[in-house]
């Protein structure tokens, strides 16, 4: 029988538009497009990326009306039609061609970065578009999943976080940007609905840290700068890009707090060192910020995810909690308490209602030691109970909270979440009850897809809705 490691194959299909056999009953209400992003080529030239992260871009698209229709396409990032030649064209998050040294300075100043855009999709001065950490965004067409060009941010990083925020209220999204160049650190920037983008603050950091997602208030941007840090000048070297960065257990981590409206900083807490992906959620009270994320002891998760342990048949990865910090901007001091031990990782909420708000329920995946994710949990964070879906030989991914447009408590929709059938030896699309966490339907896929990382749920008609930070 397959195991999880059927989810690290290369993909090399294309299938076209495909009606999927749906088993139970699919809301009526659930009409929209779930895209996806993930890797979907890892062998290149003969040869295996070193990371995870570092497969090819592969965009899945399931339109939901009356049923589900399934297709997924390459996205036709340079770095993809390099490799479908045998190279790899660019210095990716873990894997490394031979550069020049002209061409490493090129990639401090984010023009030579890789447009292989995997990790999600976001919707963007009214286009869709695959995301990555660099400054290289690629449009594609919702529908055909063709690639359309070259996005690039007016912003003046060597990179900007796939993660970013939309605030409905004072319409405006809001990034980060990091700089490895001469003005190395942290650039929070607005991209406001109707105005150009701007700077909101640039925080200047002689070593920056690795950050794949921060935390948003009404008033605030909450940055979470753990000691996984590079001092800029050795990405000169010839090291894959994540392999530069350090840990220091001896340093703290630190929450940089910065006035979304001044730019300044108005408190900067530290805590004992942890090292966090993924924000949950983030919200004031009087003068306290909630923080809620993912936190690991340290930064071996990254080292984790190198394609050689999660092709084994038993992976070492370490198991992330849900964590609390209470951040007293007065005394900027901050405390912590855990929400749920996990392992947990890719965590969602109802994040068009909840992001910025005090928040119920996380959704997220879930494992048992030594295996891969194989099972979805609810975290109720005001009761601190959590509650588990699991079915053997199934793998879920990223469970997507779509609201259910009639439904009045925070939990009242679906969960939608790409799961590996090792059994079948097919994905399907698994569509859970958020509030009962019990499934409603399925719709298997013709072939096993590789594990994906992010995506977002489009209704028809509205204003798309991210899935999460
Ligand atoms: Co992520």
């Amino acid at each position: 029988m397959a195991d999880h490691r059927l989810g690290f194959e290369s993909f090399e299909e294309e299938p076209s538009p495909t009606t999927l056999d749906v088993e139970g009953e699919l809301p009526d209400w659930l009409t929209g497009t779930l895209l996806r992003n993930g890797p979907g080529l890892f062998d290149v030239g003969g040869e295996a990326v070193t990371h995870w992260f570092d497969g090819l871009a592969l965009l899945r698209r399931f339109r939901f009306d009356d049923g589900i229709e399934y297709s997924s396409r390459f996205l036709r990032s340079e770095a993809y039609l390099a490799a479908a030649r045998g190279e790899l064209a660019f210095r990716e998050f873990g894997t490394n061609p031979s550069r020049s040294l002209l061409d490493r300075v090129r990639e401090i100043t984010g023009e030579t970065m890789t447009d292989n855009a995997s990790v999600t999709v976001r919707h963007r001065d009214g286009e869709f578009r695959a995301v990555t950490e660099t400054s290289r965004e690629l449009a594609f067409d919702p529908e055909e999943l063709t690639t359309l060009g070259e996005r690039r941010d007016a912003i003046d990083a060597t990179g900007t976080l796939a993660h970013d925020h939309y605030d409905p209220l004072q319409e405006e999204r809001v990034g980060l940007g990091i700089d490895f160049g001469s003005r190395s650190g942290y650039l929070v920037y607005r991209d406001p609905d109707d105005g150009p983008t701007e700077e909101i603050a640039r925080i200047g950091a002689d070593e920056p840290a690795y950050m794949h997602s921060f935390a948003l208030t009404d008033h605030y941007v909450v940055l979470t700068e753990h000691p996984f840090t590079v001092p800029p000048t050795r990405l000169l070297g010839d090291r894959p890009f994540i392999e530069n960065f350090r840990w220091y257990p001896e340093r703290e981590t630190r929450f940089l707090v910065v006035d979304r409206r001044t730019g300044e900083t108005v408190a900067a807490p530290s805590v004992p060192p942890f090292f966090t992906f993924h924000h949950v959620d983030a919200y004031e009270r009087a003068s306290q910020l909630v923080l809620d994320l993912v936190a690991f002891e340290d930064h071996s998760f990254v080292e984790s995810l190198a394609l050689a342990n999660l092709r084994s048949r038993s992976p070492a990865i370490p198991g992330g909690e849900l964590r609390r910090y209470r951040i007293d901007l007065d005394a900027e001091t901050a405390s912590d308490e855990t929400l749920f031990s996990g392992p947990i990782e890719f965590p969602t909420i109802h994040y068009a209602e909840a992001n910025t708000h005090p928040y119920r329920y996380c959704y997220g995946v879930g494992k048992e030691p030594g295996s891969f994710n194989d099972r979805l949990h609810k975290v109720d964070v005001e009761h601190a109970t959590t509650e588990t879906w699991d079915e053997e030989g199934l793998h879920p991914g990223e469970a997507l909270f779509v609201p259910d447009p009639g439904g009045e408590e925070e939990d009242d929709g679906v969960l939608l979440s790409v799961a590996l059938d090792v059994e079948e030896e097919r994905s399907c699309v698994l569509v859970l009850d958020a509030a009962g966490f019990e499934e409603v339907a399925r719709a298997y896929l013709p072939d096993a897809l590789p594990f994906d990382f992010h995506g977002a749920f489009y209704p028809d008609g509205e204003r798309p809705i991210p899935s999460m930070s």
